[in-house]
């Protein structure tokens, strides 16, 4: 595989302090980045570029790094357009439609599911993704939740066993704990990397705290790394447990109480932030500002799901966690790419550096406050020039 010289960047966010401006962000005006091996070999002024053996001139664009969404529930069959709208007049949203989602997706062949996937994705990618995570949560069965994520590792690295998602029709909650933690689990943990679960006590459908435990523990100790939906619709032990047993994320963080937030300032789990759900809850907003003060890493991810955020849109996050969050553009890029990645484990990608994956975001705008400045505007799409 040759090199490749890009050209034609009118601002390049690398979030590499060491680049560029200094910022966080590591702004460098009037790039180039050389991309070789599907990974990047240079990154400086375009006057000091080496030669490469192609060119791609950009026309001016700004260029940031791929976007990381650490969060998203794509495998799923049918739709809850209905429940959208009662709930946008007035029904609160409690986790009960998930039911709904799951008949659909059991009814569903490997090929539709496959193909409803793989619409999201390239979907996703028209608008800048270039990693996803992807959970299975609407099988609920063995079975299910296994096809789940062989489908979801057809597109990602990052699945994630979401066995506990609710406790399914006609289930008793012990025997279903049981069944997650046990011959669920040792049919899924080989095709997953992370668990999650749905710590909600606020919901008659989710699970405790101690039930949380329980499957994070035992998806510990089968070898996956943790991720929890915590403190979603009402302030719980969900963050707590998270950050206690050391998690990658914690998710939603919408309703968090001081200990929480002392709780992540202090420790090495991320929270991430889903906005999308919020607005599409018709829900109050997390509070970005108020975890950023304190000193917590803060991630941006859709959570694109058919109940509570169906879009898939990274820039749409960007500009609701600017106008609702109270986060800076800078920081709302930041923690769309590089806070995903850290959300993710991953070292490779939400960075732009020498060594680190090709995998860009272009903007058809000539800066990256575009994202948040021009809501709505399909100005991103990806550039994955990883190899192969
Ligand atoms: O992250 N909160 C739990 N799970 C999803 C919603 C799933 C659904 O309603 O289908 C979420 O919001
Ligand atoms: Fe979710």
């Amino acid at each position: 595989m040759s090199s490749t010289l890009l050209t034609g960047i009118a601002e390049l966010a690398t979030n590499d302090p060491a680049a560029g401006d200094g910022s966080p962000l590591g702004v460098v005006t009037d790039a180039a980045v050389v991309v070789d091996q599907g990974a990047i070999a240079w990154i400086g002024a375009a006057a000091r570029a080496p030669a490469a053996d192609a060119r791609t001139d950009l026309g001016g664009r700004a260029v940031v790094p791929g976007f990381v969404d650490a969060h998203t529930h794509l495998v799923f069959a049918g739709d809850r357009a209905a429940e959208f709208a009662a709930r946008m007049a007035g029904t609160r949203y409690d986790g009960g439609g998930i039911a709904t989602t799951v008949a659909a997706t059991r009814a569903a062949t490997d090929d539709t599911l496959r193909a409803l996937l793989a619409g999201r994705i390239a979907e996703l990618r028209a608008q800048g993704t270039t990693t996803v995570e992807v959970k299975s949560g609407y099988g609920l069965t063995v079975a299910d939740e296994q096809r789940t994520l062989r489908l979801a590792a057809e597109v990602t690295t990052e699945t994630t066993f979401l066995g506990a998602h609710v406790v399914p029709a006609g289930a008793a909650r012990g025997d279903y704990v049981d069944l997650v933690t046990g011959e669920m689990l040792r049919a899924c943990a080989p095709h997953a990397r992370w668990i999650d679960v749905f710590c909600e006590p606020a919901s008659p459908h989710a699970f405790d705290g101690e039930e949380a435990r329980t499957v994070l523990e035992a998806g510990r100790a089968a070898g996956l790394g943790l991720r929890v939906h915590g403190n979603q619709l009402a302030a719980g032990p969900g963050v707590g447990l998270a950050v206690e047993l050391g998690a990658a994320s914690v998710d939603h963080c919408t309703h968090l109480t001081d200990a929480d937030v002392e709780a992540l300032a202090g420790g090495t789990t991320v929270a991430t932030l889903l906005p999308g759900v919020e607005f599409c809850t018709r829900s109050p907003y997390p509070d970005a500002r108020r975890l950023l003060d304190a000193g917590a890493t803060v991630a941006l991810a859709t959570d694109c799901n058919p109940g509570t955020c169906y879009s898939s849109s990274m820039p749409f996050v960007i500009s609701l966690a600017v106008r609702e969050l109270r986060m800076t553009p800078a920081e709302a890029l930041w923690s769309a790419t590089a806070g995903g990645a850290l959300a993710l484990h991953r070292d490779d990608v939400g960075v732009l550096a020498p060594g680190r994956c090709a995998d860009l975001a272009v903007l058809d705008a000539p800066s990256h406050l575009h994202l948040a400045y021009r809501p709505g505007v399909p100005i991103a799409r990806a550039l994955l020039l990883t190899s192969p």
